[in-house]
């Protein structure tokens, strides 16, 4: 029984077709993630960049400034990153039905706990937006509320990645007890921590982008900051966080179950490293330059970074798939024999009640070989006992040499455990039509 515990679930599907080919499901996941991602990105990183901003402001309040306007853009890319989140959930579901359930009701409360998470840190950032006058007498308090907003926005993603994480591994399913047990597969933090240096990577870019635009009164706003000093440290802070991920980068390659990976996967991480190099070059010429060569090749810094993201979202998705088409296979072989059995009965049972007897020997015997051996003998491979192919090859001229076992089974195979006696389950007849069926299933 024990044994029985730790072999993976293969839960039945259910049986309807996708209601769009899959190829289009599969790219409407990953460019919808992409987009709904970045924004979660711009929330995240924006967030951490006020708060930093603020504390320094304390003592320069250019930096107080500098905060307020970074703050103002949070709000609107929390909308967007859950707006955008809609697309990427439905079509996860869509394609990942059992395994995304699967993986939602392991980690129960803690993934519905995200609705009032986002709905509390969404009037966080909304309170700090709104009280930077009122509160300006008073920082610390104002610094507080952000800096919640910060935790629920660290924490949201956890959850995220300990769902998406741990629908990958039905072999751990048996396993897992609550949220913190998920949390703590060996791969959750690598990801989570790539994630979170790719959100500063890509809030740096953003405020590069925000404080250089033609219609954007920097100088207006600020007394001593200049658009050049606030670039270089938007530059800075998206150099460094890329570097970093080349160190992150490898151990979540590292951490990751070996199951899922090959080299379509390895290739395209690979390319989309190797192309992100020319922009940490540019980035670092235009920091190391001089000022009126900030802006010089932004654009190619930009178009890089992108198709660098491009590429590891695909990853991440071919990543999946290695993982999870093998047991996808298994599920849609049993829910096809679900559906044939179902079949049966519902023929069965829609003939006149005298007729029952009538049923096959071998419809008989595969009912009885369901209700008592198909929890550790299936026909092609090895569950608890060995396979109903390996009882043909023994037994194919000694049916009473196969009815004798089931009777009172010996010990014969090394790490197998015994085999429980049928003696008093099953009579003659059954056993008859049990071994007929297993002697002569194709
Ligand atoms: C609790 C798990 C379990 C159940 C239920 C079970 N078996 Fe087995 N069976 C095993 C194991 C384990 C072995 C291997 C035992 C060994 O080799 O020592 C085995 C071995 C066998 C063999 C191989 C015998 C041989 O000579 O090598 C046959 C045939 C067999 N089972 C038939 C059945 C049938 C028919 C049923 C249902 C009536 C059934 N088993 C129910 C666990 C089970």
């Amino acid at each position: 029984m024990l044994l029985l515990q730790t072999s993976i679930p293969v839960p039945k599907d259910i049986p309807l077709p996708f209601p769009a080919p899959e190829w289009f499901l599969v790219t409407i996941l990953i460019i919808s993630f992409l987009v709904h991602i970045v924004f979660v990105n711009l929330m995240l990183g924006g967030s951490l960049l006020t708060l930093w901003c603020q504390i320094k402001g304390i003592k320069n309040k250019e930096y107080d400034t500098l905060a307020h306007e970074i703050a103002k853009t949070i709000t609107v890319n929390k909308s967007l990153a859950v707006v955008m989140g809609i697309a990427p959930l439905l079509t996860i579901n869509t394609l990942y039905t059992v395994f995304f359930y699967t993986a939602n009701s392991l980690t129960g409360l803690m993934w519905i706990a995200i609705i009032p998470l986002v709905t509390v840190a969404f009037l966080l950032t909304y309170l700090h937006k709104y009280t930077w006058n009122t509160f300006s007498n008073n920082k610390p308090i104002h610094i507080l509320i952000i800096a919640f907003a910060c935790i629920i926005f660290m924490i949201i993603p956890l959850v995220f990645f300990t769902n998406v994480n741990l629908m990958l591994f039905p072999e751990k399913w048996g396993t897992i007890k609550g949220f913190m047990s998920a949390l703590l597969l060996p791969n959750v933090f690598p990801r989570y921590l790539h994630f979170i240096f790719a959100s500063l990577a890509v809030t740096g870019l953003f405020l590069f982008w925000y404080v250089g635009r033609k219609n954007y009164d920097f100088e207006s706003i600020f007394n001593q900051l200049t658009r050049y000093e606030v670039k270089k440290k938007a530059y800075s802070l998206v150099l460094a966080a890329s570097v970093s991920q080349f160190i992150i980068g490898p151990i979540v390659l590292l951490t990751l179950p070996s199951k899922g990976l090959g080299w379509n996967l390895i290739l395209v991480i690979f390319t989309g490293a190797i192309i992100s190099l020319p922009a940490i070059f540019y980035m670092y010429k235009a920091i190391v330059g001089k000022p009126e060569n900030i802006n010089k090749n932004f654009k190619i810094v930009v178009i890089c970074l992108t198709i660098t993201v491009v590429f590891m979202g695909s990853g991440r998705h071919i990543y999946r798939a290695n993982t999870l088409n093998p047991h996808i296979k298994m599920i849609s072989e049993k829910t096809q024999s679900f559906i044939k059995e179902s079949e049966i009965a519902r023929q069965e049972s829609a003939k006149p009640q005298t007729a029952v007897s009538d049923k096959t020997d071998s419809n008989k015997g595969l009912e009885i070989f369901e209700q008592n051996c198909a929890a550790c003998h299936a026909k092609d491979e090895k569950v608890v006992g060995p396979p109903i192919r390996e009882m043909q090859t023994i037994y194919s001229n000694n049916p009473s040499g196969l009815k004798a076992w089931i009777k009172a089974p010996g010990k014969k195979r090394e790490g197998y455990p015994q085999m429980p006696a049928f003696a008093n389950k099953l009579s003659d007849s059954e056993l008859n039509q049990l071994s007929n069926y297993i002697l002569t299933i194709k």
